[in-house]
């Protein structure tokens, strides 16, 4: 597993200066062009989480549609989407957050899970932490006990790991530490 975590980082690609000049972003859409790192990312996420009994995937708007889905397929699990605000027709519940320039705001239906749910929530990334704390608390506020955190890549030099509870499992497949 470990010579295809290499190729999978590998096939992420670099884009300096974007969105704004400083940052390095992680293009994670490089990785999913190709059938084979698609399969193999695929095959270590569901390894990671096959044997924990989830029954909910919860994938955050946008880029934690992607392989959500995918996971909850193999898991046997359904699928929940956390969206923007305005963007889910029925009941919702919302957390807010800090973002670098003003709040932003998740929200889930209210009745998408209950609290034997045992859910594991995804996104691409990890950098400040911020998204994915929302929507750890949104999943609590439901009173769900047990939340798996899932990412694709984690910014390891943000430590938005540390957000969250000791108890919480929180799992990447790709680290930089630059
Ligand atoms: C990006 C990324 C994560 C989040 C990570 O999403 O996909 O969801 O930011 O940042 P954080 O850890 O500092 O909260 P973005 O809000 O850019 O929207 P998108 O997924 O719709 O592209
Ligand atoms: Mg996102």
């Amino acid at each position: 597993p470990h010579k295809k975590i290499e190729n999978l980082k590998a096939s992420v690609r670099n884009i300096p200066d974007f969105p704004i000049p400083g940052i390095q972003f992680k293009d994670v859409t490089t990785l999913f062009q190709s059938p084979q790192n698609l399969k193999d990312l695929t095959e270590v996420l569901t390894d990671l989480y096959k044997e924990k009994g989830i029954t909910k995937v919860v994938g955050i708007e946008s880029r934690g549609f992607i392989m959500g889905p995918i996971l909850a397929l193999n898991m046997n699990a359904g699928f929940i989407p956390i969206r923007k605000p305005g963007k889910l027709p029925a009941d919702t519940i919302e957390e807010s957050y800090e973002k670098e320039y003003g709040i932003d705001t998740i929200q889930i239906h209210k009745d998408s899970l209950n609290p034997e749910d045992v859910v594991l929530i995804h996104d691409d990334l990890l950098a400040t932490g911020g998204t994915m704390l929302a929507a750890y608390k949104l999943i609590k506020r439901m009173g769900v006990k047990k939340i798996y955190v899932n990412f694709i890549i984690e910014l390891e030099t943000l430590e938005g790991r540390k957000l969250f509870p000791e108890d919480v499992e929180v799992e990447a497949i790709i680290k930089y530490d630059i």
